[in-house]
Order: C-alpha cells, then sequence, then structure tokens
C-alpha cells in the first residue's frame, strides 16, 4: 500500500476574513480521503499564534484552545517538520509532505505565508510569493495587466503621505478621470475600505477612509453598468479557465454588505454571454494568470460595461472563498471537476511544482 500524503491545513489567520478561512476549511477538511491523506489541522489565531492538535477546526469554532497545543514550522530545509510545545521543549508532530493554506487577505494569501513555506522548503497548495504579492495588491496588479496590454481600469496611486501633505492635488489629479470614482487601499479584500464616490466631498472621504487600511491608496475610474464576472483557473505551466459566472449584487456595488451580511447577492452559473465574449474572458483569464506567473489555482475577477460589453480585468484572488457554494469551486462543478476532485488537484499540483522547483540550481559552481 501506498503511504499516506501528510497533508497540513492551515486556517484561521489574522487577516479580517479568519471566518471566511473558517467556512472554506471546513468544507475542504470534509473532502480529504482519510484512506489518501493523514491531515494535520493547523489553526492561526487573530493574534497570530499557530495551534495544532486534535479536531482544531472545532477548537476555533467553539474560541476555546485550551486542549491545543502551540505549533512551530521552523524556516529551515529539512524535513518540514511540524513541531508542538511541550513546556520548555518542541516535540515533532509530523513531517509534511504538503501545505493547504487556507487563508484569505493578509498574512495568508499576500506572499508572507509563501515566503515562511519556501524556507521550510515544504510543497504548498496555490500561488507562490510573487503572484501572491501582486494578486493582493491592486495597484501593483493593475500595471503588471497594462504592461502585458490586458484591459485594466483607469486608476492612479498615491501614498498616504501624500494624501496627508498634498490632497488637493490629489484630489484635482483624480478628478481628470471624472466621477464617479472608486477610493480603494491598495492591499485589502472583501470592499474594506472602499468608497464609491460621486463628488469632491464624497471623494476626499473616500480616499481618508482607505488610507486607514494601507499606505498605498488607488483612485479608480468606475466602470458604468458594471457586470461582475468571475473565472476559475487551474493549473500550473498549462492553466485551464472555467466557464464564466456572474455575480448579482445585493447593493450598488459588490459591498461587504452585499458579500457577507445581506445575503441576497446572487451567483449565475455559466454567465450569461454571448459565447465570443464569454471566450473571450476565459482566455483573458489565463493570460492575466499567467502574466503575474501565478501557480494551483486563482479566481480571476471581471467588470464588463453591461452596455458596450467592455471588458476589464479587476483583480485576482489567488486564494479564492472555497466553502462548496463559493463561485470558485461552482464554476469548476459546472466544468465538470467535482469539490473532491478539485481538492485532489491542486494538491497533486502543488506536489508537481515542488519537483520543479527542487530541479532549480541553488548554487552556482564556477566550472561544474
Ligand atoms: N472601477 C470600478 N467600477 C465599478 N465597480 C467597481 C469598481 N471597482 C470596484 N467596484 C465594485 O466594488 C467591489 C469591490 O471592489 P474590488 O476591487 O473587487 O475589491 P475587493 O478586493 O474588496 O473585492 C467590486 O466587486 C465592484 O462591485
Ligand atoms: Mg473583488
Amino acid at each position: 500500500m501506498e503511504r499516506k500524503i501528510n497533508v497540513g491545513v492551515i486556517f484561521g489567520g489574522r487577516s479580517g476574513e479568519h471566518e471566511v478561512s473558517m467556512m472554506s476549511s471546513r468544507s475542504i477538511l470534509a473532502v480529504l480521503d482519510p484512506a489518501r491523506y493523514a491531515v494535520t489541522q493547523i489553526g492561526i489565531t487573530h493574534q497570530g499564534e499557530w495551534f495544532t492538535g486534535e479536531d482544531v477546526w472545532g477548537a476555533f469554532d467553539a474560541g476555546w484552545v485550551d486542549g491545543l497545543s502551540r505549533a512551530v514550522l521552523l524556516p529551515e530545509p529539512g524535513r518540514a517538520t511540524l513541531y508542538a510545545h511541550k513546556g520548555d521543549s518542541l516535540e515533532p508532530v509530523v513531517d509534511l509532505d504538503v501545505i493547504f493554506p487556507v487563508l484569505h487577505g493578509t498574512f495568508g494569501e499576500d506572499g508572507t505565508l509563501q515566503g515562511m513555506l519556501e524556507l521550510a522548503d515544504v510543497a504548498y497548495v496555490g500561488a507562490g510569493v510573487l503572484a501572491s504579492s501582486v494578486g493582493m495588491d491592486k495597484a501593483l496588479f493593475k500595471d503588471v495587466m497594462r504592461a502585458n496590454s490586458l484591459p485594466t481600469i483607469e486608476s492612479l496611486t498615491f501614498l498616504r503621505g501624500q494624501i496627508e501633505s498634498q490632497m488637493d492635488s490629489v484630489l484635482e489629479q483624480s478628478e481628470t478621470m471624472g466621477y464617479p470614482l472608486f477610493a480603494k487601499p491598495a492591499n485589502m479584500g472583501s470592499s474594506v475600505g472602499i468608497t464609491k464616490c460621486h463628488g469632491r466631498s464624497e471623494l476626499y472621504e473616500g480616499i481618508m477612509e482607505a488610507a486607514r487600511f494601507d499606505r498605498r491608496i488607488l483612485v479608480e475610474k468606475s466602470v458604468p453598468n458594471a457586470r461582475e464576472i468571475e473565472v476559475s483557473v487551474l493549473g500550473n505551466d498549462q492553466p485551464a479557465a472555467s466557464l464564466p459566472g456572474e455575480i448579482l449584487p445585493g447593493d450598488e456595488y459588490y459591498s461587504y454588505e452585499a458579500k457577507y451580511i445581506s445575503d441576497n447577492s446572487q451567483l449565475l452559473i455559466p454567465a450569461p454571454l454571448p459565447e465570443a465574449l464569454s471566450e473571450q474572458i476565459c482566455s483573458l483569464a489565463v493570460q492575466a494568470y499567467r502574466a503575474i506567473d501565478c501557480a494551483g489555482l486563482a479566481r480571476v475577477d471581471f467588470l464588463v460595461d453591461a452596455v458596450t460589453l467592455e471588458v476589464f480585468i479587476n483583480e485576482v484572488n489567488t486564494i479564492p472563498g472555497f466553502t462548496r457554494i463559493s463561485m470558485y469551486p461552482k464554476l469548476w462543478e459546472a466544468s465538470g471537476i467535482s469539490y473532491r476532485d478539485l481538492v485532489d488537484r491542486l494538491i497533486e499540483l502543488a506536489l508537481e511544482r515542488k519537483a520543479d522547483r527542487d530541479r532549480t540550481e541553488r548554487r552556482f559552481r564556477r566550472g561544474a
């Protein structure tokens, strides 16, 4: 019999999307086949402490971590051993073959955790450091799209310092794009800190609000009559796109409220689009994915002008919502890959990517 694959599933985390991570990870933990995988649960608290033990998910859900052990993964290449604190010493728990980070947002999806996993030399699901951090940063992401002649929305980026010292000039430059304008923190998610601004006083407030959440702020032209189209992409060097889906937000736009609270947004799968447009969007999704050197998975989000059908790439999410009813797995289900098969495939892709990276020479030996 083949040895089981030791999978470490990491959930929770320090970002505002801790609760979304709990929901995504519950669905993933439920389908990992115990005949194939030996699963170790690793929970990260809001404060950033790592815990492992029996049923970490249940303990986190109950808000009761007393029965768990503090966990440590060392940033050194070796066997990717997960350790647990026992009194003053560290005891090995398991040598991990692959880690599945089910963390959304800052410190999980933005390349920071991925950097640590690179140092530990362990395979992990999803994008590497570069794609994770570019995917998280709306400003840099748009620059990469523009550099590749991929359609994205006109925007300007300002530093918090500029906003504090030269707000008049920031407002004037922004207004050249014409209202309505969106003010956004460069690094955030879940629509946090985002305001749609219809005039100067709203823009002022919106920029100040965005500056609470990041030191870099985007002011962006509004896509009129925006339809929200999303495509799931899966793969490493040969990524494939699902068919596109559409979100009908229950609000004026897809706000935090519409995403998580009011529950009045609808998913349309597939998105009702002319076939040629649908194909164009899928092709753009794969091009955007390749442009940031993404791996494993990403959901590529578009805004499409409902009247002119002009297409704009809005953002990529390298660890998209992953509950059974989330757009990412739903789109694959509609494209013929079940939720369970998708999770298996992501683990395979993580191992394949690690094997490929291991072929890279790390030291140059003169004459060798
Ligand atoms: N330029 C824009 N034009 C029209 N609507 C936008 C624009 N930018 C953002 N929105 C609306 O705001 C929502 C959240 O913005 P987004 O950039 O996707 O941030 P987040 O990372 O928080 O999802 C979008 O889903 C869309 O409804
Ligand atoms: Mg979005």
